[in-house]
C-alpha cells in the first residue's frame, strides 16, 4: 500500500465522525479520483476543501509527476528502428520502460543510432531490443508477440509507428501500390494493435495503444499529393476510436497522435527533390516551422501512461496549428 492510500485510509474514520456529527452523508461517490476506501471518497466531497482531494503534496511522492512514470512496464514500438518509433523508444525508456522494437529494416549495426540508445537503456537500467519483422507477417507478429509477453509475463503497450509514405497523383495510383499503403499502414497497424490487445485481454492485464495517424488523417495537404496515405492515416484514426470502444471493457485504452511535418528520413527524401517545401511547409502552420521528433516524446510517455488513465478514443494532433488555420 502506497503513503497516499495509506494516509487517506487512516483519515477516512476520523473525517466520517465529523461529517456523521454534521449530520451528512458518507456515501461513496463516482468518478472522484479513487485513492483509499470508497468510504474516503465520499467523505472527500463531504469535507467540501479542495485540500482534502488531494492524494498529499509533491514532497510525499517518489517523483514529482509518478503517474508519467513506465517503470516495470514492457512496451513494443512498430517502427522503433530508427525516426519518430526510436526517438520516442528513448523518451519511454528514460521514463523506465523495457522496450521491443519492431521493424522491417536490417538489424542495426553497432554504430547506429538505434544501438547507441540500447546501449543508453543499459544504462538507466532497463533495455532495448530489436525484432526484425514485417508488420503484415501477421504470423511472425502474433508469434514475437506473445514471445515478448511470456517473457516478461505480461506487455503493457503499444507504439504503432511503423509506417509508409507515397507521392503520387490521384489518376496514376496503381491498385497494386494502393494495396501496398493500406497493407502497412493501417492493416499493418490493426493487426500490430490486435496482437497485442490480445496478449492483453489473456492476461487479463489493463494496457494503452498509441497509433501513429497524421494531421493529413484529417486535412488534405495543398502541394503535397497523397491521396493514399492521407486515406490511410484518416483510417488509423478511425480505427482507434473503433479499437477503443471495442477494448475499453478490458481496460485497454487507445489513442492516436498525429504529427505535423517531421524532419525524418520519410520528409528528407521529398524535400531533396522538392526543395521549395522546406520554404513552404513552415508557413502552413501557426508556429512557421517544420517539427522533429523530439516534439513527441512527452505525448507518447503521456499517452502511455498512467497520465492518461481516463483517455481513450482520442487524437492528439501535434501540428503547430496547421489544422487550426
Ligand atoms: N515524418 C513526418 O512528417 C510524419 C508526419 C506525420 C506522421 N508520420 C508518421 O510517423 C510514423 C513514423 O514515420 P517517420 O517519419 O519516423 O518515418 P521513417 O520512415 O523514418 O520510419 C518508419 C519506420 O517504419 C518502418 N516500417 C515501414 N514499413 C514497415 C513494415 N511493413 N513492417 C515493419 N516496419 C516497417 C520503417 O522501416 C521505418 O523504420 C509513420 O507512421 C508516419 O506515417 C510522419
Amino acid at each position: 500500500m502506497s503513503s497516499i492510500t495509506r494516509r487517506c485510509v487512516t483519515t477516512a474514520p476520523r473525517l466520517a465522525q465529523l461529517a456523521i456529527a454534521a449530520g451528512k452523508s458518507v456515501r461513496p461517490s463516482r468518478g472522484y479520483p479513487v485513492v483509499g476506501s470508497s468510504i474516503a471518497i465520499g467523505i472527500r466531497r463531504v469535507a467540501g476543501s479542495s485540500k482534502a482531494f488531494y492524494s498529499g503534496s509533491a514532497t510525499d511522492r517518489p517523483t514529482l509527476l509518478p503517474e508519467f512514470s513506465l517503470k516495470d512496464k514492457v512496451i513494443i514500438v512498430s517502427g522503433g528502428g530508427r525516426g519518430l518509433g526510436l526517438v520516442q523508444s528513448e523518451a519511454l525508456l528514460e521514463a523506465g520502460a523495457t522496450v521491443h522494437a519492431i521493424d522491417l529494416l536490417p538489424v542495426p549495426a553497432g554504430d547506429s543510432e538505434f544501438a547507441k540508445v540500447a546501449k543508453r537503456a543499459g544504462k538507466l537500467g532497463t533495455s532495448l531490443t530489436y525484432h526484425k519483422l514485417d508488420v503484415r507477417d501477421v504470423e511472425t507478429l502474433n508469434e514475437t508477440v506473445e514471445e515478448i509477453a511470456g517473457k516478461h509475463g505480461h506487455v503493457d503497450g503499444l507504439i504503432a509507428a511503423a509506417g509508409i509514405q507515397q507521392e503520387t497523383p490521384a489518376l496514376e495510383y496503381s491498385r497494386e501500390d494502393v494495396d501496398k499503403m493500406m497493407g502497412v499502414n493501417v492493416t499493418g497497424v490493426f493487426m500490430t494493435a490486435q496482437a497485442v490487445a490480445r496478449q492483453m485481454v489473456k492476461r487479463k492485464q489493463k494496457g494503452s495503444l498509441v497509433l501513429i495517424g497524421s494531421m493529413s488523417g484529417t486535412v488534405a495537404n495543398r502541394g503535397l499529393i497523397c491521396p493514399a496515405y492521407n486515406a490511410s492515416k484518416a483510417g488509423v484514426i478511425q480505427l482507434a476510436r473503433n479499437l477503443a470502444a471495442e477494448w475499453g471493457e478490458h481496460g485497454i485504452r487507445v489513442n492516436t497522435i498525429s504529427p505535423g511535418y517531421i524532419v525524418t528520413a520519410m520528409t528528407a527524401g521529398l524535400f531533396e527533390a522538392f526543395p521549395e517545401r522546406k520554404r513552404d511547409w513552415p508557413n502552413a502552420n501557426m508556429l512557421g516551422r517544420l517539427s522533429y521528433p523530439s516534439e513527441y516524446r512527452g505525448a507518447a510517455v503521456f499517452l502511455l501512461s498512467d497520465a492518461s488513465s481516463f483517455m481513450t478514443g482520442a487524437d492528439l494532433r501535434i501540428d503547430g496549428g496547421h489544422c487550426a488555420w
